[in-house]
């Protein structure tokens, strides 16, 4: 099983999409093994989006992720990281597929509702910044044994 960060940007957050958005992985029977809602600090935000640093959306980039609460989860599934970003869509939701996260609840590629880790080494990345070890919890998920051959 893979490990993937997620994150329900502020817009999600006001717009009351939380539980919409975890209902998405929840029906794949994703098992999600940490989540807290939490205000992002400046120093956090240049954490997460260092990658971004100069680029032309950077600032508001920040100014965005800094806006108001954000729901940050651990999500673990087979090949999670693919998988979370199949159901999370494009960038631009003008982009994305039709049935994904940002096609269904967003129009604006500068609010783009959730965040999704895009390579292994951004998930392991991610999940440092956000979360200790130990609130990472690992637990059976009783589901898998019907939805899993061993
Ligand atoms: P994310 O990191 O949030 O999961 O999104 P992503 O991988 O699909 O996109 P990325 O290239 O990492 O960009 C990070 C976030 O920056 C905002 N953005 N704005 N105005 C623009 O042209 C522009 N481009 C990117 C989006 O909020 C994007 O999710
Ligand atoms: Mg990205």
């Amino acid at each position: 099983m893979e490990r993937t960060f997620i994150m329900v940007k502020p817009d999600g957050v006001q717009r009351g999409l939380i539980g919409k958005i975890i209902q998405r992985f929840e029906d794949r029977g994703m098992k999600i093994v940490a989540m807290k809602l939490i205000q992002v600090s400046k120093q956090i935000a240049e954490l997460q989006y260092e990658e971004h640093v100069g680029k032309p959306f950077y600032n508001l980039l920040m100014e965005y992720i800094m806006s108001g609460p954000v729901v940050v989860m651990v999500i673990e599934a087979p090949d999670a990281i693919k998988q979370v970003r199949r159901i999370v869509g494009a960038t631009n939701p003008q982009n994305a597929d039709v049935g994904t996260i940002r096609q269904t609840w967003a129009q604006d590629v500068s609010r783009n509702i959730i965040h999704a880790s895009d390579k292994p080494e951004s998930a392991e990345r991610e999940i440092g910044i956000f979360f200790n070890r130990n609130e990472i919890l690992d637990y059976p998920l009783t589901v898998h044994k019907l939805m899993f051959i061993d």
